[in-house]
Formats: structure tokens, sequence, C-alpha cells
């Protein structure tokens, strides 16, 4: 067992807990014992913890919870990144000191977690080599959002000559969705409300307004037409690709269920997508704006600007 320092044996440790499902009001920020890692695990001190509209989603009530697999008390968000400060026994490839981010699941919101090398997300953890160049509060972003950008993009595998329509493309999805549609060779639209439209155009996507008439306004857009689409958002994205004739085989939905559309989950990434997305940062081929950063003493504040759902890019919770 190695430890970083004395300062990482001290018994002070503060998580994000909840005793009840609901709104902000049952997020309490909690003195914890610090946890120890065991055989094949490693502890980080988490700096930075990336929010996602899951996070609160799914602790919103009892009956939500259940599906996802939370049972009281829980932990709050995935998203982190830090420092290891402690590697037990059956851990080579990370040493303490070593900067690393990843997803562990309700329950990324605290001074120290506890991960595994062979972990996923739900089951113990995952853990990755933060690049020198990436700073924790955006390596905090990449996990979730990237691997469910990868995700959908896998599935209408975008290319030069494509134009793809990408809804709700100024989330936090949607920045990397968009990013790397662009990467690939496409011309990107994104949706998004007028306040949103620089931004789009600072990622490289031509913005249009979503609501009522989204196909007329994209076919003025793209008179050629439109080759592919992600809907981000929910279903008026996918309905209008439909409307403009896209192929149901090159349309995919993150956030509903269409008959006839392959839905797309972060879950199903390819392992070294997660990889490739941290290069690209690394490498200023892609950015991720972090829309707005919150000491955790104010996690209900940071949950109810995400929840307002008009979040341009990431929000991130400093510890
Ligand atoms: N399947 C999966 O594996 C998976 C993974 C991650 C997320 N998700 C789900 O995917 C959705 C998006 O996640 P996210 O992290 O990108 O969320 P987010 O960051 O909260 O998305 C915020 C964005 O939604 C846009 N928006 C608001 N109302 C809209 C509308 N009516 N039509 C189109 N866009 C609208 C906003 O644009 P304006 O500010 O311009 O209004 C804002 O940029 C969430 O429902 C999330 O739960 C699914």
């Amino acid at each position: 067992m190695q430890n970083l320092s004395d300062k990482s044996l001290a018994s002070r440790s503060r998580a994000v807990q909840l005793d009840s499902f609901g709104g902000t009001e049952v997020l309490n920020l909690r003195e914890v014992p610090v946890p120890q890692a065991g055989m094949g695990q490693l502890r980080v001190r988490v700096t930075a913890a990336g929010l996602n509209p899951m996070d609160w989603f799914m602790t919103s009530d009892a009956e939500t919870a259940a599906r996802f697999g939370l049972s009281l008390p829980t932990g709050f968000g995935t998203d982190y990144a830090g420092v290891v400060d402690q590697i037990a026994d059956g851990v080579t490839e990370f040493a303490v000191g070593d900067r690393v981010y990843g997803g562990a699941f309700s329950r990324a919101v605290a001074d120290f977690i506890i991960v595994e090398t062979a972990g996923t997300i739900v089951q113990g953890g995952t853990v990755h080599h933060t690049p020198d160049s990436i700073d924790d509060r955006t390596a905090a972003t990449l996990t979730i959002a990237g691997c469910t950008a990868a995700a959908a993009l896998a599935i209408i595998n975008p290319r030069p000559g494509d134009t793809v329509l990408i809804g709700g493309a100024a989330g936090g999805v949607g920045v990397f969705a968009v990013q790397l549609a662009r990467l690939a060779g496409a011309r990107v639209i994104g949706t998004g409300s007028t306040a949103s439209s620089d931004f789009l155009r600072s990622l490289g996507a031509e913005p249009v307004a979503y609501g009522d008439g989204l196909a007329g306004r994209v076919r003025s857009l793209a008179p050629g037409g439109v080759t592919a689409a992600v809907d981000l958002h929910g279903t008026e994205t996918a309905q209008a690709a439909r409307e403009l004739g896209v192929a149901d085989a090159r349309i995919t939905t993150i956030a509903a269920q269409i008959d006839g559309i392959t839905p797309a989950n972060g879950a199903d990434a390819a392992p070294a997508d997660l990889e490739k997305i941290a290069r690209l940062v690394a490498t200023n081929e892609l950015r991720v704006p972090v829309a707005a950063s919150f000491p955790v003493e104010q996690i209900r504040a940071a949950v109810e600007l995400q929840a307002g759902r008009h979040v341009k890019g990431k929000v991130v919770i400093d510890l």
C-alpha cells in the first residue's frame, strides 16, 4: 500500500450524499470517513467533478433511482478528475501522484473515491491517465459526454460530403458531437436557441433555431439535403430529419426512444474512443467549454443551473 502524503492520511473527507430522492434540496455535503483502497483498487483525491443531466435525473425520485440500481443513502455525480493518492496491491498501471480522470457511478462528488483499474463506470469505476496539457476541470468533463457523443457518431458514421443535423448541439454532449463530426469532415447544422448561435458557430456548426418549423429552416440552410442526424434533446430533430428524407439508419437519439431509430448509449463507446477524445483535447483540436464551475459547497446551485437545460457546454464542481 502506498500513500501520497500525510495530508492524504487526514481523516477529513467530504462527499455529497442523499438520504432521500428528490430535487436539489436532498443534496447535502457531509463529512464522511476517508475510504481505503482494497486489492486492485486505487484511491483518488478528487479535484473536479463534471455534472451530467443523468446525475440529477436518476436521483430525482425513488422509481427512477431504482431503475438505475440506486439505493439510499447514495452519493452523487459520476465524472471526476484528480490525483491518485493511495494504491493497493495488484495495481500496476498507476502510481501515487498520477493525474487521472474517469467515471464513478453516482459517487464522484467527494473528496476521495475508490476506483478499480478493471472496473466499469457502474461497477467499480473507471480510471485513465490525464494527459499533461489537460487541466482537471476539463478532464472531469470528458467521460460521460465524450463517450456518448462518440457512441452516437459511431451509429451515423459522419464523413466528408455529409451534412449532419445535431439537435441540442450547444449542450454538454453537443459540444463533443459537433466537433467530432466536423473533425470527421462533415458539414454540421446544430439546433439551439438564438442565444446559442455564436457559441454554435464557434464550435464549427451552423446554427438553426429549434422548435416548430425546424425541417423548413434546415431545408433553407441546406437545399442540397441533410444526410445524417443526431438528436441530443428529445425527438424533434430526429423527426425533422425523417421529414428531410434522412434514412433511419443514419439517425440516432440519446434522450428518447423512437421506433425504427437506433438509440446511442455512452456505455457502448469503444474503450479507445475516450482516449482519442482526450488526445484531441490535449492537442487543442477539440475544446470543451466549461460554462460554469462551482465550489462543492454550492452543489445545489450548480445542479439548478444545469437542470435549467440551457447551459452551453459543461458545468463543473471544484473540490
Ligand atoms: N444515452 C446516453 O448515454 C446519454 C448520455 C448523456 C446524456 N444523455 C441525455 O442526453 C441529453 C443531453 O445531455 P447533455 O449533457 O448534452 O444536456 P445539457 O448539457 O443539459 O443540454 C443543454 C442544451 O440543451 C439545449 N436545449 C434546450 N432546450 C432545447 C430544445 N427544446 N431543443 C433542442 N435543444 C434544446 C440547450 O440549448 P439552448 O441553450 O440554446 O436552449 C442547451 O445547450 C440529456 O437528456 C441527457 O440526460 C444521454
